[in-house]
Formats: C-alpha cells, structure tokens, sequence
C-alpha cells in the first residue's frame, strides 16, 4: 500500500506534531524519523536544546542522519558539505569552497516541554508556541507517577484517534482489568465542542469499580462513580481522563484518576507514530506500581488493541473510510464529530 488513490489531503501541516518522546533523543543521537511523509533529522545542540532538519542533502539527497557531528553542524557523509543547526550550508570542502546560494536544508521550530519532543512543519510564521495541548500535569507529578511509552502501528492515524474517542471498545476488546462489565456500551456518550476541541464523556454508575481502581478504592466491592472523558485536540492528540469515587462527586480531590495522553502523528498515510503518557493522582510514590502500571498499559495495548487496528486497516485496504458506508453506532459520536471536524480543517488548508 503506497498513497491512496484519491488526491485528497491527508495531513494538516499548520500543526503542531510531536516528533518524539524527550526520553528517546540522548545527548548526541542523530534520530531520522519520517513525520507526515517527510524524513527529518532530529538531534540536541550542545547546549541540550532540540533542533530538527530535512534529513536530505541538497547535493544528491543523501540522508544527513548517516552523517556525523560537528558541534552542533552536521557534515553530510557523502561528499563533506557542512550543515549548521539552522540548516545554513557553512562548508564546503570542494572547489573553491564557495556556498552555493541554495545550499542549505529546512529547518523547522521546536518546543520541548512535559516529555514531548514538539515539531511545526508547517508555514514558519504561524508557528504559535501557546497552541500546543497542555500536557503540564505530567510535570507536576514525581517521576513515580508519570510514564512514557512509543509505540509504532501499521495503520491511518484516524483508526488511531476513533480508538480512544470510542471507548465502548473496551468492554469487548480488553480484559477484566481496565473494562466496565459491559457499563459503557448502552450509555449515550456526551459530545462537546469547545473552540478547537472535541469532547467526548461517559458518566456512570460502577458496581463495582474498574478493577484497576476497585483495589485502590476504601471498598473495593461497593458501588463507584466513574468517568471517562477524552478531549481530542488536532490533528490527532487526545488527553484521557478516567477516575473512580465513592461518596463523593469530587474526583480530583476524593477519588482517584489517571491523566492519559494519547498522541499520534502519522509517518505516512497506512503508518503511525503513537506516544503514550500517564500520570495518576494516587500511589504518586510508588516506583513499582508505576512500572507495573505502565507495562500493563503497553500490553494491553500492544496485544489487543494494535493488532485489531493493524487487521482493520489491512481489510479496509486504501479505501477511504466513508466510501466504504461504515455502519454507525451511538457509541460512534465522539470519533464522527472528530472526523468532521478534521475534515474541514483539511479542507480550509488545502483551499
Ligand atoms: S549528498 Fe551530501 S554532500 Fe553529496
Ligand atoms: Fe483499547
């Protein structure tokens, strides 16, 4: 599967993607990853700060990834030409040692913050740092909260997005651990639209609780309130929030709850990059459990998940998704309003 065959536009450029985790990009690494169906080299200056280029050369277009540093310049290992950070050609070991004028690679803005490593690929100008999803709480909690997890799935980032903007999917997907005993399915989710964001919530009724919180709970057995609410912001990042309380309706301060960030950027059109981050407000020092906890999320997802997305989108092919009449479900209102919308932000940008 290469590029469908409809010319329509697949991916947003006046966006902001994130490239990688923080954790994945050491302090000399020359990372290439291709991003939107474009490769970019990513690597940290001297000083730490991270910088991303066109991982092409201008001379025969050999990646600068193969290459090798100089301080913060990159020299290109084919045939020497010298890169700086901002993408400037500063030496040429050939001729005269002249630089041709057009000698010199894209670079692109960076923000780094909360783990997440953030690229703007698309016109420079309208690059707005304050645009970028509020991950913060991930910086907020120690380190024996939080956790960061890359995965790689062979399918269109929209599957992706529809996952967890459905989450009905787990009562039939998942095991006993993170279901709802079948709580979710029959509820009318809540559809919100905030400026830019797309909000889906469940609220209901748990008897008992998820087992990933029951155990947590003061009892274990009884009844909890529960809910879960995704918030998608474009292209395709999602914060996930779901929490567990008895006696009371105040979840942030009586009841336990998980922030989640589902954050995919697509590689191209049929592959995507997926990073996960979580962050809970509960056993916030417990080291061990917090490993535990991110492992079984990355199970779960590995094993359940990813390979029904993965044989969805082999069976769907390169067809596109409303041209194959997908039967709706109530459970599909949330991830129907964010195909929309999508789509009409794909739309005015290609206008
Ligand atoms: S391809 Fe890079 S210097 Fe020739
Ligand atoms: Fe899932």
């Amino acid at each position: 599967m290469e590029m469908s065959n409809n010319n329509k536009k697949q991916f947003l450029r006046n966006t902001w993607y994130v490239a990688a985790l923080s954790s994945e990009l050491d302090g000399t690494a020359l990372l290439s990853r291709t991003l939107i169906g474009e490769t970019v080299l990513l690597y940290r200056l001297e000083n730490g700060q991270v910088t991303a280029l066109r991982d092409r050369c201008p001379h025969r277009f050999a990646p600068l990834s193969k290459g090798t540093r100089k301080g913060d310049d990159i020299v290109c290992q084919y045939h020497g030409l010298q890169f700086n950070a901002e993408g400037q050609c500063s030496h040429n070991p050939h001729g005269n040692g002249k630089i041709p004028r057009a000698c010199a690679v894209r670079s692109y803005p960076m923000e780094e913050r909360d783990g997440f490593i953030w690229i703007w690929m698309g016109e420079r100008s309208k690059a707005d740092p304050s645009k970028i999803m509020d991950c913060s709480i991930l910086s907020t909690k120690p380190a024996s909260a939080v956790g960061y997890i890359y995965m790689y799935n062979k399918c269109n980032y929209q599957l992706l997005t529809d996952n967890i903007m459905d989450l009905s999917h787990i009562d039939h997907l998942h095991g006993p651990l993170i279901n709802t005993n079948g709580k979710l399915s029959p509820l009318l989710p809540k559809v919100e639209e905030q400026g830019e964001v797309v909000s889906v919530r469940w609220d209901w009724l748990a008897e008992p609780a998820m087992q990933l919180f029951a155990v947590h709970l003061q009892r274990p057995d009884d009844q909890a309130n529960q809910f879960f609410q995704v918030d998608w912001h474009a292209p395709s990042n999602m914060h996930l929030r779901v929490a567990a309380v008895q006696d009371s309706m105040d979840y942030e301060n009586d009841g336990l709850m998980l922030y989640d960030y589902h954050i995919m950027t697509p590689e191209s059109e049929f592959s995507t990059h997926y990073f996960f981050a979580s962050a809970r407000n509960y056993l916030e020092d417990d080291a061990d459990y917090n490993a535990a906890k991110m492992a079984g999320m990355e199970q779960a997802f590995v094993e359940e998940d990813k390979p029904m997305i993965e044989a969805q989108q082999h069976e769907m092919g390169d067809k596109d998704f409303w041209e194959l009449e997908p039967v709706l479900l109530s459970s599909d209102a949330g991830g129907i309003r964010v195909r929309r919308k999508l789509a009409e932000m794909l739309e005015i940008e290609s206008a």
